[in-house]
């Protein structure tokens, strides 16, 4: 009753990133997990992300993981650009290994992230992993991670496209197979209090200029994944930091 009360006074669409950053401390920082396999992990997505959100004056964020990458850093047009590597991004990882081995839950309590940006499976559909045992892996994962945070956000993102030359068209067809699937289980298992937001990273991918080797994002493909997320990443962060600084307002008063 009260929070609602507070939440006509301060609603989400007034300068939200404004008042946010006046209060820019500890109690308000969001924290993001970057999650998934070596388009996670030694790609440079995650460092145009970060970019694009601090020029956009989204300051109070820190990117969680157990490791910083990638070793050599990042650049975009031959500038370095600094941003927070940590990251959950482990290379040649299924999402039915991490649901296999219950990776998640430890990393999860060490890194307490607000916010999850999901891209996982690749590995699963070039190991032929059917369709189904993919999305019990995630429907596992989106409970380990609720377990930890019952107010986790979610971004789930389509898997981008791989060279069906290289991989294999089998593989190709997988991947698309897997995304088709997401778009259902994103409907039904998203909830008002934790919710998951689709970002498709595979309309307007081009794996032939926008890969290095029909697989791994090259700059190109990078910056257009960076590009992607970035709405749909920075309407949640808005989200979650209105709540956080709703939560310390309350605390003051109270
Ligand atoms: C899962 O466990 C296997 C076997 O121990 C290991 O090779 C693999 O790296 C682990 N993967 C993840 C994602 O935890
Ligand atoms: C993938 O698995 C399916 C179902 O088990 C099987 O029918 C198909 O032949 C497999 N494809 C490849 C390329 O191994």
């Amino acid at each position: 009753m009260i929070t609602y009360t507070l939440g006509l006074l301060i609603p989400a669409s007034v300068g939200a990133a404004a008042l946010l950053n006046t209060r820019a401390d500890a109690a308000t920082t969001v924290k993001v997990m970057p999650f998934g396999a070596s388009i996670v992990e030694i790609t440079c997505w995650r460092a145009y992300l970060w970019k694009k959100l601090q020029d956009s004056g989204i300051t109070n964020i820190d990117f969680v993981g157990s490791h910083g990458t990638p070793a050599a850093g990042c650049t975009l047009n031959g500038q370095t650009v600094n941003f927070d590597e940590d990251n959950e991004g482990h290379s040649g990882a299924k999402v039915t290994d991490y649901a296999n081995n219950n990776s998640l839950p430890r990393w999860l309590s060490a890194a307490e992230p607000d916010m999850i940006i999901m891209h996982v499976g690749t590995n699963d559909a070039a190991a032929n992993v059917s369709t189904a045992n993919v999305f019990s892996a995630y429907d596992k994962l989106i409970g380990q991670m609720r377990t930890a945070n019952p107010r986790t956000s979610l971004i789930a993102s389509k898997l981008i496209p791989i060279d069906p030359s290289l991989f294999g068209q089998s593989v190709a067809d997988k991947v698309n197979d897997y995304n088709y699937a997401m778009e259902g289980w994103v409907k039904r298992t998203t909830t008002a209090q934790s919710p998951i937001v689709l970002v498709d990273l595979n309309t307007g991918f081009d794996y032939k200029t926008m890969t290095r080797e029909g697989e791994h994002p090259n700059e190109k493909g990078d910056v257009f994944m960076a590009e992607k997320l970035f709405p749909k990443v920075k309407d949640q962060l808005v989200e979650l930091s209105v709540q956080k600084l709703m939560g310390e307002v309350m605390g003051e008063l109270r």
